[in-house]
């Protein structure tokens, strides 16, 4: 054949493809989530969700270590609950999980690790909500309330950066006025700005016995998987209310709602591969289906194809440990 354009001779031997290979990955755009338990013994698995744990706290601690070593730098802390009550009390408690590992890993690691820890009511709450319940429904202003005594809680204990993910209306500008009136003005805000009520959820709701209690679901606060205007209106509101960074959650199927984030924004744009996105990887890969490292690569590059600055994984650690980037 005559050809004039052969784009097959880009794609001919390894060296000329990662030459022309346009996207990076590096740990260093990876977060690694960790869940902590309340009880300071040894590790709990999770059922449905393979390879994570509620961690104890010296073993988060020596697991953060070889995570360090090996060059994986950013995680994510969710705390379960030692006790659960209306208004989610332990979620403010300087004793509460979350507070207490941040108090051990800042005193071990100092500035080497990158600690975010997620602020949300549900992990804590008795009826499994992000807010508080009132008449019927979530109630915004008195759980934006209690939210910046949350992120105050982890500012107080070294948090770098403080993530809301419950999405009540106006509380990334009452977590910054909370934290910089309480002289912590350098802890920064990763908002959870676009987060969708998704089904891929799942595993972590397993995770911290965080599902709302039957017959009610996040539809009240959390965004309609139709809907992209609405995202872009967050985006707006975020920014404006001083996030550093903002997140796009889930990943996978929201692709869209990121390369937008990306094009109208000025700040980093942060991708939530969730639970249920890997929960599916391992499966299929338990199955005998797919290669587990290749699948999970793909999707990390194509999040970060999208637009995605960074990407919160649960794969990270397991990136690091087993060397896929390398
Ligand atoms: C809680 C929260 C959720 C996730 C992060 N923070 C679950 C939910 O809204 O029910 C999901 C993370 C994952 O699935 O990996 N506000
Ligand atoms: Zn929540």
């Amino acid at each position: 054949m005559n050809l004039i354009e052969r784009p097959r001779r880009l794609r001919s031997t390894e060296g000329v493809r990662n030459l022309v290979g346009e996207t990076r990955l590096d740990l260093a755009d990876l977060i690694q989530p960790y869940f902590i338990s309340p009880r300071p013994v040894q590790n709990e698995p999770i059922s449905g969700f393979s390879g994570v744990l509620r961690w104890g706290e010296d073993a988060l601690v020596r697991k953060i270590e070889e995570d360090l070593e090996r060059g994986l730098k950013n995680f994510l802390l969710f705390g379960a609950a030692h006790s659960k009550d209306a208004l989610g009390s332990e979620s403010y408690s300087e004793h509460s999980s979350i507070p207490r590992a941040l108090r051990r890993l800042r005193s071990a690691f100092g500035s080497h690790a990158v600690l975010f820890t997620d602020v949300c009511l549900c992990p804590y709450t008795s009826h499994g909500h992000c807010g508080v319940w009132e008449n019927g429904r979530v109630a915004n202003d008195s759980s934006v309330a209690l939210l910046v005594k949350s992120a105050l809680a982890h500012a107080e204990a070294g948090a770098d950066f403080v993530s809301p993910s419950d999405m009540m209306d106006g509380r990334v500008g009452a977590i910054r006025l909370g934290l910089d009136s309480q002289g912590h003005e350098s802890v920064g805000i990763l908002a959870y700005t676009a987060k969708f009520a998704s089904q891929y959820y799942g595993p972590f709701r397993e995770a911290l016995g965080s599902s709302p209690e039957s017959g009610s679901d996040r539809r009240g606060y959390q965004m309609d998987y139709r809907n992209q205007t609405d995202a872009m209106r967050e985006l707006r509101l975020d920014i404006a209310e001083g996030a550093d960074m903002v997140m796009v959650k889930p990943a996978l199927a929201y692709l869209d709602i990121i390369s937008e984030f990306k094009r109208r924004s000025d700040v980093p744009v942060i991708a939530y591969s969730v639970s249920g996105e890997y929960q599916m990887v391992k499966q299929m890969a338990e199955a005998g289906l797919v290669d587990e490292r290749q699948l999970a690569l793909e999707n990390l590059f194509a999040i970060r194809r999208a637009g995605a600055t960074g990407v919160i994984s649960y794969f990270s650690s397991q990136i690091a440990k087993e060397g896929w980037l390398k």
